[in-house]
C-alpha cells in the first residue's frame, strides 16, 4: 500500500463540484477539468461520492447498481479517462462503496420482493409483531428501522432510509457478491475504496428489541465485524495494496486500532466522529450546543496517544459531505478572522499522527451558506427533521436555527470557483444554491492571492511530504491546562516538533521551553518571526517549530 503517512486526501462531492455539460450538476468530466488545480494543490489522492446508478434518494449512498456509472455523472468512459488523468498527475482515485446497504431498487432487492428465496436471504426480512415491527430499532435519519412491506406481514430492515435496505452480510453469497464488486472497481485502477458505514455491516445473531437505546449497540462494531473485514482484505483489495478506510460510526479506539493496525490485515485507516460531536446536547445531533471545547481537545489527545500505541492510523478531518462546515463552528468565520481560523483549524490536524483529508472548499475556506427557508435544502435527512423538530413543538424561526447549523447541505453547495452567480461551478442552473460567501471566497482570489488559505493548505501538504517527524513521530500533549489551546510534541529520530493551535480571540501570552528557542518557525499563519521565552499569541494564531537532532 506504500507509505500513508505522507499522503493528504482531498474529498470530492462529485454532485456539486464542478459542471462540465452545463445541466447543473457536477459530474466525472468536471473532476478532470479540475485536475490541474488538485495537482497544484498537491494532494495524493482524490476521494469520490458515489457516482453509480441511483435513485438519488440519498445522494447516491443508494445504490441500484454497484458497477455502472449513473448517467448525470457521466459514463464509465469518463471515468477511465479519469483514473488516466489523475495517474498522469499523480493522484490515485478512491471510490466510495457503500456495502451497508443497496437501494430498493437494486435488482437484489427487487427480486426479493418477487420472492425469489435467494435473494430474500441478501436482506434482513422478518414478521413484526402484528403491525408492530419486529425490534423497536430506530433508523439514523429519524422513524422506525424497519419497513413494512405492502404485500405481506413483512418488515425489512433500513437503519438509514425506508429506500436503503440492509444487506445481509451473514449470507456467504452477499460477501462474496460484494467482492467481486470489490474487484471490478480495483481493475479499473483505483488506487482507494472508501468504505461506507462500514461498522455496521455485522448485525447480531438474533435481532431483539433495545431496552436502553436505539438499537446501535447490538450492530455497532457487531459481533463479526472483524471477521467480515480480514475476509474482505485477503479476498479483494489486500492483493492489490489500495489504501483504504472504513467509515466507522460511533466506533471505540479499541475496535480502531484492531480496523487499522497493519497486522490485523483489515484496513488502512477509519475515520470516526467523537469530536464533531462536542455540539451536540446529549449526543443529540438535531440539538444546539456551545462546543465543548474542552472534550474536543481530550478527544484528540486520547485518540492519538491511544492509537499510536496500538500501531492503529486515523484518518484526520473536520469535514465531509454529512457535517456542517468546521469553520464557524469550532471558530468563528466572520470575515476579518477567516484566513486566521481556517489555517488554524487545517494546522490543528495536519501536524497529527495520521492521514489528512481536505474536503473540497475547505482549502479556500468555504464556510455554511445559512439558508433562511427550508427550501433551499433538499437533503432527505434535513427534511425529515424539519418535520420532526416542528412536531415536537419548535417554531419556524427555532427549527431553521437548527437546520442551517447541522444540515449537511451546508458542505454540499456549490464548489465556489470564481465570483459570480453560478460561483463559476456550471452554465446552467446549480442543482443547490450559491452562497453569498462567493463573492469574497473563491478559487481565482485564492490562487491570486500569495497570503491566501490555499497556500497555506499547499504548504501543509509539502510539509508532511519532507518531514518525517509529521509522518511519524510519536504525540505527546503540551500544555493541557491552557483553556483554549491544543497543543502537542511530535518527536522522532530527526526532530522533535511543536505545535500550538490557540482557539481564541483576545491575546494570550504563553511561556515557550528554553529549547525550542533555538528551533525553527515550521509554520506560523500570522508571520511570526521570533521566538522568546514569553509569547503573546494573536486571535486564532497557530505556530510550529521544528527542533531537528
Ligand atoms: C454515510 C454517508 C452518508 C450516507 C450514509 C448512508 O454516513 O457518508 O452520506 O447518508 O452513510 O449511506
Amino acid at each position: 500500500m506504500g507509505n500513508i503517512a505522507d499522503k493528504t486526501i482531498y474529498q470530492i462531492y462529485l454532485r456539486s463540484f464542478y459542471d462540465s455539460n452545463g445541466d447543473g450538476v457536477g459530474d466525472l468530466p468536471g473532476i478532470t477539468a479540475k485536475l490541474d488545480y488538485l495537482e497544484n494543490l498537491g494532494v495524493d489522492l482524490i476521494w469520490i461520492n458515489p457516482f453509480y446508478p441511483s435513485p438519488q434518494n440519498d445522494n447516491g449512498y443508494d445504490i441500484s447498481d454497484y458497477t455502472g456509472v449513473d448517467p448525470r455523472f457521466g459514463t464509465m468512459e469518463d471515468f477511465d479517462t479519469l483514473v488516466r488523468e489523475a495517474k498522469k498527475r499523480s493522484i490515485g482515485v478512491m471510490i466510495d462503496l457503500v456495502l451497508n446497504h443497496t437501494s430498493t431498487e437494486h435488482e437484489w432487492f427487487q427480486k426479493a420482493l418477487q420472492g425469489h428465496p435467494k435473494y430474500r436471504d441478501f436482506y434482513y426480512f422478518k414478521k413484526g409483531k402484528g403491525d408492530l415491527p419486529p425490534t423497536n430499532w430506530a433508523s439514523k435519519f429519524g422513524g422506525s428501522a424497519w419497513e413494512k412491506l405492502a404485500s405481506s406481514d413483512d418488515f425489512y430492515l433500513h437503519l438509514f432510509d425506508v429506500t436503503q435496505a440492509d444487506l445481509n452480510w451473514s449470507n456467504p453469497e452477499v460477501r462474496e457478491a460484494l467482492y467481486q464488486v470489490v474487484d471490478f472497481w480495483t481493475q479499473k485502477g483505483i488506487a482507494g475504496l472508501r468504505l461506507d458505514v462500514l461498522n455496521l455491516i455485522s448485525k447480531p445473531d438474533k435481532l431483539e428489541d433495545d431496552f436502553i437505546g436505539d438499537g446501535r449497540r447490538f450492530y455497532t462494531d457487531g459481533p463479526h465485524i472483524h471477521e467480515y473485514l480480514k475476509e474482505l482484505h485477503a479476498k479483494t483489495f489486500g492483493k492489490k495494496g489500495l489504501i483504504t478506510v472504513g467509515e466507522m460510526s460511533s466506533t471505540s479506539i479499541a475496535n480502531s486500532i484492531r480496523y487499522s493496525n497493519p497486522a490485523e490485515k483489515e484496513l488502512s485507516m477509519v475515520f470516526h466522529f467523537h469530536h464533531l460531536k462536542v455540539d451536540y446536547k446529549d449526543g443529540e445531533k438535531w440539538q444546539l450546543d456551545q462546543v465543548r471545547f474542552a472534550e474536543l481537545k481530550e478527544l484528540f489527545h486520547t485518540w492519538q496517544v491511544d492509537m499510536a500505541s496500538g500501531n492503529g492510523w486515523d484518518a484526520l478531518f473536520w469535514n465531509n459531505h454529512d457535517q456542517p462546515r468546521a469553520l464557524g463552528r469550532f471558530t468563528s468565520d466572520k470575515p476579518e478572522f477567516h484566513y486566521q481560523a481556517a489555517t488554524l483549524l487545517a494546522a490543528t490536524i495536519h501536524l497529527m499522527r495520521g492521514t489528512p483529508y481536505i474536503y473540497m472548499g475547505e482549502e479556500i475556506g468555504m464556510i455554511n451558506p445559512r439558508f433562511k427557508d427550508i427550501q433551499s435544502y433538499s437533503d432527505i435527512e434535513t427534511i425529515n427533521h424539519y418535520q420532526l423538530l416542528q412536531k415536537e413543538g419548535l417554531s419556524e424561526r427555532e427549527t431553521m436555527e437548527v437546520i442551517q447549523a447541522r444540515s449537511r447541505d451546508n458542505s454540499r453547495i456549490p464548489m465556489q470557483w470564481e465570483n459570480d452567480a453560478k460561483a463559476g461551478f456550471t452554465t446552467g442552473t446549480p442543482l443547490y444554491p450559491v452562497s453569498d460567501s462567493v463573492s469574497w471566497i473563491n478559487v481565482q482570489d485564492a490562487l491570486r492571492e500569495p497570503d491566501s488559505i490555499f497556500y497555506f493548505y499547499k504548504k501543509l501538504i509539502e510539509i508532511r511530504k519532507t518531514h518525517s517527524v509529521i509522518q511519524f513521530g510519536n504525540y505527546t500533549p503540551y500544555l493541557v491546562d491552557e483553556e483554549r489551546i491544543i497543543s502537542y510534541l511530535r518527536e522522532n529520530e530527526e526532530a522533535t516538533l511543536l505545535a500550538i493551535h490557540y482557539y481564541g480571540e483576545t491575546p494570550h501570552e504563553i511561556p515557550l521551553p528554553e529549547a525550542f528557542l533555538q528551533g525553527k518557525i515550521l509554520l506560523s499563519n500570522v508571520k511570526r518571526s521570533q521566538l522568546a521565552k514569553q509569547i503573546t499569541l494573536q486571535s486564532y494564531e497557530t505556530l510550529a517549530i521544528l527542533l531537528p537532532k
